[in-house]
């Protein structure tokens, strides 16, 4: 059964926490899009939207980190109550780090940890920590905006990730976010997708819990 993550990035920000009331009932995780304007050329939110948001919160926060550093900012994120945080593998290329840093920083946070990658970086990168980290992020956009058009090619890719876990015997999480909707729910599952992120398909649509039913596939 796939978890459903709405990004709270397309909600209504003057009334968030309709939103986040909405989304505890009929949603299975909270995804957040913290943005740097540095590692992807927009900027979102930060600290102040979480910590306002964790206490109303009763399903997981997920918070995907779209900065570079990360490890400068993983323990805060983490004691403003993330269940899962995902950080870029090119936030790591760029500060010449090796993501398991950030990997056993974020273990150690206790919370889970995720590489998140561009649809520009091969899947292959991946398969050197499928066994450290917990769960991992294909982006079907290039991160940076909500509302674009899903990358078909990322379908190929899930599976490719998929059939590589199989393989080695391992069941990870693979979580996929960008242009995500009901109309290809179904064959990203299909390729092995377990978290579905969606922000436009849930929050533009004039009934947001039916997107959300809609999507369970
Ligand atoms: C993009 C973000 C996504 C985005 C998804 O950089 O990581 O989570 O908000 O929005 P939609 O579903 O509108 O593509
Ligand atoms: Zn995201």
């Amino acid at each position: 059964m796939v978890k459903i993550a709405p990004s709270i990035l397309a909600g209504d920000f003057l009334h968030l926490e309709k939103d986040i009331r909405l989304l505890n009932e009929h949603a299975d995780i909270l995804h957040f899009d913290v943005m740097d304007g540095s590692l992807v050329p927009n900027l979102s939110f930060g600290f102040p939207i979480m910590e306002a948001v964790a206490p109303i919160a009763t399903i997981p926060m997920d918070v995907h980190l779209m900065i570079v550093n990360p490890d400068k900012y993983i323990p805060r994120f983490a004691k403003a109550g993330a269940s899962y945080i995902s950080f870029h593998l090119e936030a790591a290329d760029i500060a010449g780090k090796d993501v398991s840093e950030y990997i056993s920083l974020t273990h150690d946070c206790g919370v889970k940890a995720g590489i998140a990658i561009n649809p520009d970086i091969p899947v292959e990168r991946l398969f050197p920590y499928l066994e450290e980290a917990d769960f991992f992020l294909v982006m079907s956009v290039f991160a940076g905006f909500g509302g674009q058009t899903f990358i078909e090619d990322s379908i190929g890719r899930i599976a490719t990730l998929k059939s590589e876990m199989s393989r080695r015997g391992i069941s990870k999480d693979i979580e996929v976010d960008g242009g995500v909707s009901a109309s290809n729910a179904r064959v990203l599952a299909e390729a092995g997708a377990t978290m579905l992120v969606a922000g436009s398909s849930v929050f533009k649509a004039e009934d947001p819990a039916r997107a959300i039913a809609e999507m369970r596939v």
